[in-house]
């Protein structure tokens, strides 16, 4: 194994995916609604007073600094209830899990799906190749089992986005720039300060094309056989989606004017998904993939005055940050201008049929969707939850108009063309209100520029700025547990949030390490419109006082983190949680999967399970129905320092000099057997 870059000295300038994600990032939340400024949780988390839901005034006058400390005391004696030898952080070019468990790798970027899959040839990419060979970037997994079988299945993966200058070969250089601020050179010492800076080449339409093929999913069955999980490459179900695939616009906003380009009068049809985060299963087996940073890909300028104007700059529309509008005119939104409008919806997708169109259920709104968990409720609606991840940008949830029904597939599979979407507003009080974005209720009207359901859709934002919903600290991943009628909301960070801007659900500033709101539903009814809400895990060093966190004194150094991102819940009704941005500099650690408690004396004790190789982040993390599987997302492994195709800072998971580093998706199981935890 070569270390190409010294993995433990990660430097301290951005690589190319961090400044990207800052782009990505722009915090364009420039509505009044108030931050709450109720000061309470500055000092306290209220959930370490005690469990539950009880109204911040109710505590602070019947509970006594007396009854505090015992409260923390008695939580300090709870230990974890996951029954595995937590790994220890550190950072280096491979992935570690616990003892006693197998990580092995099932799909890695350019590994074949289909039989007639050309072999993967890092060298000589073309798009045609890409489009039947596994994916770039994989982000969410799902798992949806075959006929009930726990260990035979179809495996559907999001290809979040490309990194092109660990990707393609003498495409990436490293160049020497000087340092500018405002326009004018930094100066240092009398010497002009000067920085190392990737560098990528000149695109052309192959390349371009290469990276729309490389966006996407897969859909791919897989079948464990003597206890390793394989890919079945002559699977009928197998299909590769991209930036090009065919896909129909459904529900309120579809043949809207807004959503009409030179190419589709009919404003029905689109083509292809692109930066597809988190996503969902749901309880009738199709796929739900997130359409989040969509603004990257659009480039060009649009005038100040043009009608889309304002909302695409909400959205950060164009960012440029792909070279997709040279070559594609629908992606420069001067030449297409309504082309953006038919991306930052939640597809969904029959896996059960891979000639099906998959549908953009615009019901479901347009932001920068990260992912869409569901939970079929005991009314037999169907509840999903949805982050804005943006600085400053909401929480919803959407509740089906119609029922699930168990008994024929084919009647769920309109579901979510009809039914109500909503926003969260946190109140100092413990109370979570989620409130409808309807036409025409409240300050939803054509006075206030929403000319119809479909207009406030696709000007989603908008509306619940209006509705004066609660500005998060960028909410990722949400996931209900089915068994607890509880929610949890993955806040990652908000640096940008300042002391006059903390309210009760994000009441740090400057939130480096993020937090985990607990939301409980109403009598575990998914579809209440008046719910709980607390804080489960402030993250970051609880050793360091002025980080603020909050993880259980029983959390072992290895065992805290930061920035949560993706999560998954188990069989038994645990919480595992991914993260994104944990690196050498911020928190001496990589990203991983820890497995909290939630419940009882351990609830905030968290430990870790498995951890990245440098330069990753963890995504996807997904069990198959008996928790005996856990798969997990590497995804783009190597990116740290000067990365580039010919200098990663790893070259996991194949370690040969003539293999790029690749992102990939591996199946943990536990070594004789049994239940992951
Ligand atoms: Fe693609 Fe919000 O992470
Ligand atoms: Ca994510
Ligand atoms: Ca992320």
């Amino acid at each position: 194994m070569d270390h190409l870059v010294d993995p433990t000295a990660e430097p301290e300038f951005k690589t190319l995916t961090d400044r990207r994600e800052e782009l990505e990032d722009i915090g364009q939340n420039c509505s009044t609604n108030p931050t709450m400024g109720d000061i309470i949780n500055r000092r306290f988390s209220r959930r370490s007073f005690m469990a539950g839901s009880l109204a911040v005034a109710a505590i602070s006058t019947t509970v006594s600094p007396l009854a505090i400390l015992t409260a923390d005391d008695a939580r300090a004696e709870g230990m974890s209830h996951f029954d595995f030898k937590e790994v220890e952080i550190g950072i280096d070019e491979t992935h570690h899990v616990a003892e006693g468990y197998d990580a092995d790798i099932l799909l890695r970027w350019g590994d074949k799906l289909f039989a007639d899959s050309p072999d993967f040839d890092p060298l000589n990419q073309t798009a045609a190749a890409q489009e039947k060979l596994f994916g770039y970037n994989n982000d969410y997994i799902g798992f949806i089992p075959l006929e009930g079988n726990p260990d035979h299945g179809l495996l559907v993966v999001n290809h979040e986005y490309t990194n092109a200058e660990i990707m393609f070969p003498k495409f990436a250089t490293v160049v020497t720039e000087k340092v500018m601020k405002d326009g004018q050179p930094v100066i240092k010492d009398g010497k002009q300060v000067e920085e190392e800076k990737v560098k990528l080449g000149e695109y052309t339409k192959d390349l371009v094309d290469i990276e729309m093929a490389a966006h996407g999913g897969t859909i791919v069955e897989i079948r464990k056989v003597d206890g390793k999980w394989r890919p079945v490459l002559d699977g009928k179900y197998n299909r590769r989606l991209t930036a090009k695939t065919e896909m129909q616009l459904s529900g309120p906003v579809a043949g809207h004017e807004r959503v009409k380009t030179p190419s589709d009068p009919t404003g029905t049809k689109v083509f292809g998904t692109i930066n597809n985060c988190a996503g969902g299963v749901t309880a009738w087996g199709t796929y739900v993939m997130a359409e989040e940073n969509i603004n990257g890909y659009f480039g060009g300028e649009m005038a100040k005055d043009h009608a889309e104007f304002a909302q695409m700059k909400r959205l950060g529309i164009p960012g440029g940050q792909y070279e997709w509008s040279k070559f594609y005119d629908r992606f420069d939104v001067a030449k297409e201008p309504t082309e953006a409008n038919r991306f930052g919806w939640i597809v969904e997708v029959d896996v059960m049929d891979p000639t099906s169109v998959p549908k953009k259920r615009t019901a479901l709104g347009r932001f920068k969707h990260e992912g869409a968990e569901s939970v079929v409720n005991k009314d037999g609606r169907v509840v999903f939850y949805c982050g804005d991840d943006e600085r400053f940008d909401y929480v919803y949830k959407f509740v089906t108009k119609g029922t699930f029904n168990p008994n024929d597939r084919a009647a769920n599979m309109d579901l979510l063309d009809e039914g109500t979407l909503y926003v969260a507003k946190f109140d100092a009080d413990g109370t979570v209100e989620w409130m409808p974005l309807i036409h025409g209720e409240g300050p939803l009207t054509v006075a206030n520029g929403f000319a119809s359901q479909a207009d406030l859709l696709i000007n989603t934002r908008f509306a619940s700025d209006a509705l004066g919903a609660t500005k998060m600290d960028r909410p990722e991943d949400i996931q209900p547990n089915a068994k607890t009628g509880k929610v949890y909301v993955m806040l990652t960070n908000n640096s940008k949030r300042k002391a006059d801007q903390i309210d009760t659900a994000n009441p740090r500033a400057e939130n480096l390490f993020g937090h985990i709101v607990e939301i409980s539903e109403t009598d575990g009814d998914f579809a209440s419109t008046k719910s709980k809400w607390d804080i489960l895990l402030k993250c970051g060093d609880p050793s360091v006082a002025d980080v603020g966190a909050s993880f259980s004194t029983a959390t072992t150094k290895n065992g805290w983190f930061g920035m949560p991102d993706n999560c998954a819940i188990d069989a038994d009704g645990r919480l595992w949680v991914a993260t994104d941005g944990n690196n050498q500099k911020d928190t001496g650690r990589t990203d991983g999967i820890w497995a909290i408690d939630t419940e009882g004396d351990a609830r905030g004790t968290s430990k870790l399970f498995f951890r990245v190789p440098v330069g990753a982040e963890m995504c996807g993390p997904s069990f198959n129905p008996t928790s005996d599987t856990f798969f997990v997302a590497v995804q783009h492994p190597g990116d740290a320092g000067l990365a580039t195709f010919e200098n990663p800072a790893t070259r996991w998971p194949d370690f040969k000099d003539d293999m790029p580093v690749r992102p990939a998706v591996l199946a943990i199981t536990k070594q004789g057997g049994g239940k992951i935890g």
